[in-house]
């Protein structure tokens, strides 16, 4: 194709602004799949994502547009996640792409993903197109939202097009401004040799490993060999293709284009992405400027409560590893908790994803330890050790200081939350950095500890500004503060998989608070049982659970059998979910539920 004639594009927008609507009616219009195959949200494949509406892995689709100049332009559409734990996705998939349009939902306006994801479209130097969806609904405020583009982008929003993705309103004039307003790919050379840039891969259970390229220079073929030059593996090319979106293979792929190809590739792994793909012989001698590698921040342990389900466990982690590059994991043992494994992720969203999947897909119940970020430990002795799992904490006699990760965290709120909001943060530990409004919405700026934000600082997020506020955050580096291992006891055990890293100011608080938590969750025994957490010896918070005086089925009024029956068999599908601690049996809810702070 010629290069004036492809448009290579992603659209960004905050959740639920109509990303993925919007893609499906681009790719119903230009009649790219038959009427009757249009699935709702064609580009989320899996259904985690459709259930949470989170599209996590990029994908693309090739579209051709007949366009009113009478030419037919291919448009090259990139799908980019649109969740803060995706960010380094976002990032990779734009240096792919020349243009954006930029969605915004006019009844709600710009948000704080809507921020951050603009901004890494302006970093990659793209054209942006702003897009006001959601024009049929009574509360959209065109008018109002064009400005604050203006006012808290800083782009030119005058000629944005309102559209109802919904509807199909708009739709050929998104088209139309995709091929006149966004530039066609720069310059690239069909004789020189090979230059692709991996934007993403993904396994495919027949196909083994599927590799997305954009090509900058030379032609991509089927019976090539390629060679990675970043981890430089080489491969022989199977199959070579675009996405319409279902896969169809094609002859060749040359510079400006955008598709997948397959080579015998074991393992996503193997894919670095960022890495440039050129041929084994006379191939291009300087890769393109590499990408970050996605590093995960995020770590906690998982260990089936039921011990025997742990090589299920370990075949399914290893599935999954296969297919996420930026999920970690290695086996741990826990004294309370048997077998299981650490397993690092990019956020906590992330976490969540996985832990459903292994959950849902591989029927596996799991324990959830309390996630924990990567601290820098620094001995006495001068070296530092990166510690990930609280319960692998160095003899606290033997360390000099420690440094936790903090985060630049971005929360765009209505006024009316603004107070509420600023006092989460200031409990976190937070330091404002910056406070401006953007008509009746407040935009915060804080550095937070990252280990604040870890726990519950979403759930709370939403909950103190009924779902108003959206958050967005990024990583800024190390620094040094007063952390101390706490620990919880229950009938005097340690239980390892409570323990975490605590600011010493914050300690009495948290443990208190999980003390009289698990006081609710423990279910009583025939003894007493004492909940503690403790520093290093000494004991800061206490609560003690009363033995059980009569039997529980007492409580049901009399001769009701089936209520009885009921409440027995209800103990008993409870007993499944149970671990035992010494003489003591802790329900798995109260792991959970006991690192949930109120
Ligand atoms: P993520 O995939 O989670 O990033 O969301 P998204 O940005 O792709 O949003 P999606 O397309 O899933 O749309 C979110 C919701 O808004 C869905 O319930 C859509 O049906 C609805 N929606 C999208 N476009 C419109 C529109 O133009 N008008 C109205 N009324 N609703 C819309």
């Amino acid at each position: 194709t010629d290069l004036a004639h492809i448009r290579n594009f992603s659209i960004v927008a905050h959740i639920d602004h109509g990303k993925s609507t919007l893609a499906d009616r681009l790719i119903q219009l230009t009649g790219t799949v038959a009427e009757r195959d249009m699935k709702e949200q064609l580009l989320d494949a899996m259904d985690i994502e459709r259930e949470r509406g989170i599209t996590i892995k990029a994908n693309t689709v090739r579209i051709e547009y007949p366009a009113k100049d009478g030419i037919t332009y291919v448009l090259n559409l990139i799908d980019t996640p649109g969740h803060v734990d995706f960010a380094y996705e976002v990032s990779r998939s734009m240096k792919a792409v020349e243009g954006s349009l930029l969605v915004v939902d006019a009844s709600q306006g710009v948000e704080a993903q809507t921020l951050a994801n603009v901004y890494t479209a302006m970093e990659a130097d793209h054209e942006i197109v702003p897009v006001l969806n959601k024009v049929d609904l009574p509360a959209a405020e065109p008018d109002r939202v064009r400005e604050q583009i203006e006012d808290v982008i800083g782009i030119e929003a005058h000629d944005a097009v309102e559209i109802s993705a919904k509807t199909g309103l708009g739709i050929p004039e998104v088209l139309e401004a995709i091929v006149q307003r966004l530039p066609a790919p720069t310059v690239g050379d069909r004789d020189k040799p090979l230059k692709a840039l991996l934007v993403d891969s993904k396994y495919d259970s027949y196909l083994g490993v599927v590799v997305i390229v954009r090509i900058i220079d030379g032609v991509l073929k089927k019976g090539q060999r390629i060679r990675m030059m970043g981890t430089g593996g080489t491969y022989p090319v199977d199959r070579v293709g675009i996405y319409r979106p279902a896969m169809q293979d094609v002859d060749e792929l040359g510079p400006g284009e955008i598709g997948f190809l397959t080579a015998s590739i074991k393992q996503v792994r193997d894919t670095r992405v960022g890495d440039t793909i050129t041929l084994e012989k006379n191939g291009a001698t300087e890769a393109l400027p590499g990408f970050k590698p996605s590093i995960p921040v995020v770590f906690c342990g998982l260990f089936p409560v039921d011990t025997n389900d742990f090589e299920d466990m370990r075949d399914a982690i290893e599935k999954l590893a296969l297919n996420d590059a930026s999920f970690t994991s290695e086996m741990e043992t826990s004294a309370a908790l048997g077998f299981g494994f650490r397993c690092g992720f990019l956020g906590l969203l992330h976490l969540e994803v996985i832990r459903d999947r292994l959950e849902r897909e591989y029927d596996i119940d799991l324990i959830t330890t309390a996630p924990s970020v990567i601290y820098h430990v620094y001995m006495r002795d001068g070296t530092r050790v990166d510690l990930h799992n609280p319960a692998d904490m160095p003899d606290p006699t033997h360390i000099d200081h420690i440094e936790e990760p903090r985060i630049k965290a971005t929360i765009l709120v209505p006024d009316d939350y603004l107070g509420d909001v600023l006092k989460l943060c200031q409990e976190r530990r937070g330091i404002q950095m910056d406070l401006t409004y953007a008509g009746s919405r407040a935009m915060v700026v804080y550095d937070l500890p990252l280990n604040e934000v870890v726990f519950d600082f979403y759930d709370r997020l939403k909950s103190v500004t009924k779902g108003y506020a959206s958050f967005d955050y990024q990583m800024i580096g190390y620094r040094e503060d007063h952390l101390v291992k706490m620990q919880i006891l229950v009938n005097d055990e340690p239980v390892d998989a409570l323990s975490m890293l605590v600011h010493r100011d914050r300690a009495e608080g948290r443990g208190r608070a999980m003390c009289e938590k698990l006081k609710e969750l423990i279910p009583r025994h025939m003894f007493k049982i004492p909940i503690q957490a403790a520093i290093g010896g000494r004991v800061i918070a206490r609560e003690t659970l009363s033995a059980m005086r009569k039997d529980v089925t007492a409580k049901c009024y009399g001769g009701d059998a089936s209520r009885k029956r009921k409440l027995l068999d209800k103990q008993k599908a409870g007993k499944k979910k149970m671990r035992q601690f010494g003489k003591v049996e802790i329900p798995q809810e109260a792991f959970i539920n006991a690192l949930k702070m109120d």
